[in-house]
């Protein structure tokens, strides 16, 4: 590995329309994690940024969904999100967002350099628009058929299915995401980044000078993407949240998303810089700073051609040394789905496996989808935890701490003659850092923490092998000299396992009160010492470093799944009437009329009646509703209502009602108004 003066680790910033689950923390986090970790031990300058990627269309969505405004929703899946990682053990140096000022300020300066270098094409074109939401269509308010592969939920700006980045015009039959309707096509202004002429820097940048530094399917997406040939992109959207375009003749354009957000690890190292009193710069126009980007796969193509064409344009940033992008996670064979809800998210997760975050990153990692797409299972889960976890790790742990201070009142006893098994124990114990380094090095996650379970195999091992606990009696010299190695070993262990376990290492390292040690144990010098924990320094008592999962909290989580199938397949079922079939001689029988509440009063000593006055066109009709319960008399003044009013009047308390306002649940099972569009009561007949 060259040896870099510093290094400059980002994470997908996540979109912040929900909350985090299994597979983000499998797919970016984690590795990214571990990485970061491990240069830390080995004292280099890093930096790993991440933070809330607040714009682009799935948070307006979500917001138009729940009738609040984009900023409500982000505020609120900012924090969700940034408590989530910190509970993970996920150590960024700065989580920041890219609603924050410096990041408006980043990304709208880094915009208008380009447009002052004349980076950018100007494009008057003919984009998809929604007449009835009139708004202009793009990314994810837009689905249709991939032009590449058939897929019939393909959005406008990537299909999520063959990986293809597409521009909304791309798709066969697009249907708006708001409205359902067919798109017409409308005239708009929108500047492009011209890709096509970054062919040849791609060509020699990737193709030529990372074929076999970068990972195989990464390499792989960008070679296939570079020979079919890129088009020009729009970098600006005609939407209402976002980063207003800094130009004059741009008014209501925002950046796209994915011109922004990149620029948002650039704006995290400057407020990260000015909080601790550094050179942002150093961190990204510094020759010898290393930039990694740690993404998932669906984010390829943004990291490796969009984002380095942007620096290239720019001119003044490096570019990324390596993009170590990752596949998908599915949960028991089918695919993560937010909307599904097919998923394990991490807040439900740790209220029904508090304090166990390490098991979770432990089997995340072991089935790390670092190659292709993997599967985690509950059983699995159960499993790794139980047959490694505790009785490997754990039982090793709980064992040297036991007998340390069962023999010797919790002191490291002298070693004196070590025997051939032992020196070779040790020597082996040496060779750990540089052997899990070479695989972290080459983020290979899943093989790096097989070889530092192997460190506890070997000390579990070590430990069957020499049985201190039958020679203690008739051989106290042999069992001091086997413990005080058991203890390097545990000793190494604290330390090696920090990338992976966080949590476990902090514990183990407390245990061992490695703090008070004189030399401060680190990635890099454990090699060095021949003893790590020296004779007579005290440990402390050991709880249990893992515990055993049991069948029932297993079951109770696939019983989770059960319920979301469940759940999926009655919404997506097609509904049972719960009433017997009609004619349509029945149904028109209804004189069914639009009209308009204009009094509403609650009948006194009643709960449940409402006396109303509807406006119905060419008179006005008062019905006795029971609806007092659901809705305030001040709340429905004004509402347009379907009533049936050839319904035979009828006393109700005293007042005669004069027909019936039509009523029905919505889908959360509120009761709702039938209502009509009309909005002038015309008395016509609807039914
Ligand atoms: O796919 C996503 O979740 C995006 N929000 C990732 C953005 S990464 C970066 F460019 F900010
Ligand atoms: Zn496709």
């Amino acid at each position: 590995m060259k040896d870099f003066k510093r290094y400059t680790i980002t994470a997908a910033l996540p979109y912040t329309n929900g909350p985090i689950h299994i597979g983000h923390l499998a797919g970016v986090y984690i590795p990214a994690d571990i990485y970061a970790r491990y240069l830390r031990l080995k004292n280099k300058d890093v930096l790993f940024v991440c933070g809330s990627d607040e714009h682009g269309v799935p948070i307006t969505i979500k917001a138009k969904k729940e009738g609040v405004s984009p900023q409500d929703i982000v505020d609120r899946y900012h924090n969700m999100i940034k408590t989530s990682f910190e509970k993970f053990g996920i150590a960024f140096d700065y989580y920041g967002r890219t609603t924050s000022e410096t990041h408006q300020k980043t990304a709208s300066d880094f915009f208008k350099t380009l447009y002052d270098n004349d980076k950018f094409i100007e494009q008057t074109t003919e984009q998809l628009y929604d007449q009835e939401a009139q708004q202009f269509l793009a990314d994810r308010f837009v689905t249709g058929t991939c032009p590449k592969c058939g897929h019939d939920e393909a959005y406008g700006d990537q299909c999520e299915k063959c990986g293809t980045s597409l521009n909304a015009t791309d798709l066969i039959n697009p249907k708006s995401a708001i409205t359902g309707n067919k798109p017409t096509l409308k005239t708009t202004k929108h500047w492009f980044l011209p890709l096509d002429q970054y062919d040849d820097f791609l060509k020699e940048w990737i193709i030529k000078e990372h074929k076999y530094d970068w990972k195989p399917n990464v390499y792989g997406q960008c070679k296939s993407w570079i020979d079919e040939g890129l088009r020009p992109r729009a970098v600006t959207r005609d939407l209402d949240w976002g980063i207003s375009v800094p130009l004059k003749d741009a008014e209501g354009k925002v950046l796209y998303v994915w011109f922004d957000a990149p620029i948002g690890y650039i704006s995290a190292t400057k407020e990260w810089a000015e909080q601790v009193g550094k050179n942002w710069k150093d961190y990204w126009k510094s020759d010898d700073t290393k930039l990694l980007h740690f993404i998932g796969k669906d984010n390829i193509v943004f990291h490796c051609i969009i984002f380095p064409c942007m620096l290239k344009a720019e001119g003044s940033f490096n570019l990324p040394d390596n993009v170590p992008a990752n596949e998908f996670l599915n949960l028991e064979g089918q695919k993560l789905s937010t909307s599904k809800n097919w998923a394990v998210w991490l807040h439900e997760y740790l209220e029904d496996f508090p304090n166990q975050q390490d098991v979770l990153r432990y089997v995340l990692t072991a089935n790390a989808p670092e190659t292709k797409d993997n599967d985690f299972t509950w059983a699995d889960f159960q499993a790794r935890n139980n047959n490694e976890l505790v009785a490997i790790y754990g039982n090793f742990i709980n064992r040297v701490a036991v007998l340390t201070h069962k023999y010797y009142g919790g002191k490291v006893p002298q070693a004196d003659d070590l025997q051939d098994i032992d020196q070779k124990t040790l020597q082996e114990l040496k060779s750990f850092p540089e052997k899990i380094g070479q695989s972290i090095e080459k983020y290979r996650f899943r093989e790096a923490q097989q070889k530092l379970m192997e460190l506890a195999r070997l000390g579990n091992k070590y430990l069957a092998d020499e049985e201190p606990w039958k020679q203690f009696k008739t051989n106290p010299e042999r069992t001091q000299n086997i413990m005080f190695v058991a203890l390097q070993i545990s000793t190494a262990l604290a330390v090696l396992s920090e990338p992976f376990l966080p949590h476990t290492s902090k514990t183990l390292s407390d245990i061992l009160r490695l703090k008070t040690l004189v030399v401060k144990l680190n990635w890099s010098n454990i090699a060095k010492h021949d003893v790590l924990l020296p004779t007579d320094h005290y440990i402390e008592k050991a709880g249990l470093l893992f515990s055993k999962i049991e069948d029932e909290q297993i079951q109770k989580q696939l019983n989770k799944l059960k319920q979301s199938k469940i759940d999926n397949e009655s919404s997506s079922q097609d509904l049972t009437p719960q009433k017997e079939q009609i004619t349509f001689d029945d149904f028109s029988k209804l004189d069914i009329r639009t009209g308009k509440i204009i009094k509403a009063e609650k009948m006194p000593k009643t709960k449940k009646l409402m006396t109303l006055k509807v406006d119905i066109g060419l008179e006005q009709r008062t019905i006795v509703s029971g609806i007092a319960e659901y809705f305030k008399a001040e709340e429905i003044i004004g509402k347009q209502v379907s009533v049936v009013i050839n319904l035979k009047p009828i006393k109700l308390r005293g007042t005669l009602s004069e027909g019936m306002i039509l009523m029905t649940e919505n889908e959360k099972g509120k009761l709702v108004f039938v209502n009509s569009d009309v909005e002038t009561p015309t008395g016509k007949t609807i039914a």
